[in-house]
């Protein structure tokens, strides 16, 4: 299987690599793309996959030149994008990362295989996995999720602490302090929504190994040959929920059988609108931008 992996000089991909070839044993063949500035990180961490010594790791090769890169290939975990820096509004990030993945979609669906399945970690994930669909004209929308797995996994570490042993757990919405855990308190709401800041708070840093372990879970479920249940922000066409259909809107979801149909209660009713209506804002700002020239 070939994956490729995009700001792969990061932090995330650094936890990411060893987790999933530990995780996936079969044949794979590895692309690693980051920024121009990034190639001699890249180069180093090559040499230190080759020294993990995985037999069924068949090829590394790494640079910058996309169209070579995704050529053919059968998975693209999209971890680059730029960060909000100093003074940055949210906006510019939004615009600056649409313009990217919106290339990068084109690029995509012109040269990977026409089955390839496509996962978007970089911030703002979901509104840049939209763009990623639309770079390639809609070609891959319903190859393409925005990772909410993360979120899932620190809704299932919130009910495990209030004792509450559920086995699914679904988040709704966006990857955003808009987010909503479907069926809970707004205690267990509250810690989903500010755990990534938390986390920064601590450690300077954004969470790196927990969201390449919730990367790995994603992969697992999606590919699985049986039937699993997860969170996936997913291309929202034809979705049960009433939510705007041109969205990359967080749903459950059955890798077999598409959105789940889950009841709400009138109060994630209102919060469904406030998320969808956020993503709606940052597909505006994104189109601007890309439309606009
Ligand atoms: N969706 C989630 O649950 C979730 C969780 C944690 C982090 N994130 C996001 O994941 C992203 C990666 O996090 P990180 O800690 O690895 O960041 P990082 O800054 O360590 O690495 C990002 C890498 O992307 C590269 N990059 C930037 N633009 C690129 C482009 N156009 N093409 C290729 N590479 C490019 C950078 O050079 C850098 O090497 C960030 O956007 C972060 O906000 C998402």
């Amino acid at each position: 299987m070939k994956i490729a992996v995009t700001g792969a000089a990061g932090q995330i991909s650094y936890a990411l690599i060893p987790l999933l070839l530990e995780r996936f044993k079969f044949p794979i063949e590895l692309f690693l793309i980051d920024l121009e500035d990034k190639v001699s990180q890249l180069r180093g961490l090559e040499m230190e996959i080759h020294d993990f010594c995985f037999p069924h790791l068949k090829k590394i090769q790494s640079g910058c030149d996309e169209r070579a890169l995704f050529k053919e290939v059968d998975v693209a975990i999209f971890l680059g994008a730029k960060p909000r820096g100093p003074g940055m509004e949210r906006g510019d990030l939004i615009t600056t990362n649409a313009a990217t993945f919106y290339r990068q979609g084109k690029i995509l669906a012109e040269v990977a295989n026409p089955l390839v399945k496509a996962i978007v970690v970089g911030n703002p994930a979901n509104t840049n996995a939209l763009m990623l669909i639309r770079g390639g004209e809609y070609k891959l929308k319903n190859q393409i999720q925005a990772l909410m797995r993360l979120d899932q996994n620190r809704a299932k570490s919130a009910l495990d602490l209030a004792d509450d042993q559920r086995k699914e757990v679904y988040v709704f919405g966006n990857h955003s302090p808009t987010i909503f855990v479907h069926d809970t308190t707004q205690e267990v709401n509250d810690f989903v929504r500010k755990r990534g800041a938390d986390i920064i708070k601590a450690r300077g840093v954004s969470s790196q190994a927990s969201a390449a372990k919730a990367i790995v879970d994603h992969l697992e479920d999606w590919f699985h040959k049986d039937e699993r249940h997860y969170s996936a922000a997913i291309y929202s066409e034809k979705n049960p929920y009433g939510v705007d259909e041109d969205l990359v809107f967080s749903f459950p979801f059955s890798n077999k059988k598409g959105i789940l149909k889950l009841p709400l209660s009138q109060e994630e009713k209102q919060m469904l609108l406030i998320t969808e209506d956020e993503m709606k804002k940052e597909r505006q700002i994104a189109c601007t931008i890309l439309f606009s020239n």
